[in-house]
């Protein structure tokens, strides 16, 4: 089977948060003697484009309305990634260093689409399956269904995911013109709220659709994005599946941006001589417990409340324990984050920057993970810190829920129930609580390294989709 998947980002190519962790990874394990697997995603100025070889299998020039941009395919040469890479490169709209928050995202990404569908459908063979990753390839359904440029690509089967419904791509009717031509008779299609909403228009339009856990399938019904009647419409072509992770990239065995790799059997010795490195790097005692936070500062994953969670339970706890946050995003956050620094130094670390090595680093060094998440379509973090024995604490919600089973139901981490101050602060006097008893301590670390969260079984159960799909078309 061909199997073509389109996004926005794809680990280590470019990366924002997991879905390029998704994209970077599904794919490899998808790829095999039956399966060909071609990922697309847009060419940003990115470390990886500059230091790796691409031969040019396409050029063209994508017409998005009055405006015309030239744009190249280049393909990866050295395949080391596991599955074939193409980088759409429209030097106009994406040689830049970032990969989103320019004004023109909108033209951006469906310059990029329109691109993409211009290249599929010059090439010779077609793919068996499209599978469409988010809203910055949300009009591919539409288009593809639609506009009769692309009658030939009519009838291949596409699959949407949804990484994160709170995003989508939403833009006024007065861009209509950037779409090539299609029968009015269709606009309602790409109709959500009065304007062109690229998610909505997605879910209508693809042959199926699925949520990165079940969980977060059964809250998007009723969770604040907007879409809820319109999720509730689509449940007959809807279907949650867990996301996996790389086990190759993530293994403490092995894992080359360690100093120090270690296993089930080292991992007493294995944590405490990472953490001793990472507590020199911000000052603070590695004989104490170190709890993490590791993501994207924004209110959807909890983070207004970590200034708060830092100095209540830097008071409460006073000298028993300390705090590392890594992360970016909301400036005042941010900023509110950083001033914490010259109150409790010494038992408390902030890194404001995206740093995949010391992510690791710190995923190796923690006792425990804070999840707080408001919202958590999946969550990668707490399947990275089960394999590197760190102790998730979590807020039930989404895939937290679907991957994190308290302690007192014999499970594998901490959770609560309410996004709040309180809720978190429990859980971490029950987690200080927990450190004092190294045998149990030792026993659900074990029990987290040992669990599987590979691709493995999850990239096959993608394909059955697939398979099902194709046959629903036949
Ligand atoms: C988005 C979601 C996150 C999910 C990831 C990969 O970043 O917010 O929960 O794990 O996509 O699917």
């Amino acid at each position: 089977m061909e199997i073509f998947h389109i996004g926005a980002e794809c680990y280590p190519v470019a990366k924002v948060g997991g879905l390029a962790d998704v994209i970077g990874s599904l794919p490899k394990y998808q790829s095999g003697l039956e399966n060909k697997v071609r990922v697309v995603i847009p060419c940003y100025q990115t470390a990886f484009r500059l230091e790796n070889d691409f031969e040019c299998v396409h050029w063209g020039k994508l017409k998005l309305g009055n405006f015309n941009f030239p744009f190249s395919v280049l393909k990866e040469t050295s395949n080391k990634l596991g599955y074939e890479l193409y980088l759409i490169e429209i030097p106009e709209l994406f040689d830049r260093p970032n990969i989103y928050n320019y004004k023109d995202d909108i033209e951006r990404f469906l310059s990029f689409q329109i691109a993409t569908l211009d290249w599929i459908l010059g090439r010779n063979s077609m793919p068996d399956i499209i599978h469409c990753h988010d809203h910055h390839t949300g009009l591919i359904p539409f288009m593809k269904k639609y506009c009769p440029k692309y009658e030939k690509l009519k009838d291949i089967p596409v699959l949407i995911t949804i990484h994160n419904g709170l995003y989508q791509g939403i833009f006024t009717f007065n861009k209509l013109y950037y779409l090539p031509e299609f029968d009015l008779i269709n606009i309602k299609e790409l109709e959500w709220g009065n304007c062109i909403n690229s998610l909505a228009t997605a879910i209508k339009c693809a042959d199926e659709i699925t949520t990165v856990s079940p969980s977060y399938l059964n809250e998007i019904n009723h969770s604040g994005t907007g879409l809820e009647t319109l999720f509730q419409q689509v449940r007959h072509k809807s279907k949650g599946i867990l996301n996996g992770i790389d086990i190759d990239v993530w293994d403490p065995y092995k894992d080359p941006m360690l100093e120090i790799n270690y296993s089930a059997e080292t991992i007493d010795e294995g944590k405490q001589k990472n953490k001793e490195q990472l507590c020199a790097l911000f000052n603070m005692n590695p004989t104490k417990p170190l709890f993490s936070f590791i993501g994207r500062l924004y209110n959807e994953k909890g983070a207004d409340l970590l200034p708060k969670v830092v100095s209540s339970a830097l008071t409460v706890f006073k000298e028993e324990i300390n705090i590392l946050i890594l992360g970016y995003g909301d400036v005042e956050i941010e900023n509110q984050l950083t001033q914490l620094h010259s109150i409790y130094n010494g038992n408390y670390g902030v890194y404001i920057g995206y740093n995949e090595e010391l992510a690791h680093k710190t995923y190796a060094s923690s006792d425990f993970i804070l999840i707080p998440s408001r919202v958590e379509p999946c969550g990668l973090n707490q399947m990275y810190a089960l394999r590197y024995g760190t102790i998730p604490i979590v807020r039930r919600t989404g895939g937290l829920k679907d991957t994190i089973i308290d302690l007192e139901e014999n499970g594998n981490g901490i959770c609560h129930d309410n996004v709040s101050v309180e809720d978190i602060c429990d859980s971490i006097q029950r987690a200080v609580d927990l450190y004092k008893n190294k045998e149990k301590i030792k026993q659900i670390r074990i029990k987290g390294m040992n669990t599987d969260h590979s691709w493995k079984n999850v990239s096959q159960e993608y394909i059955e989709l697939y398979n099902l799909i194709i046959a629903k078309r036949l």
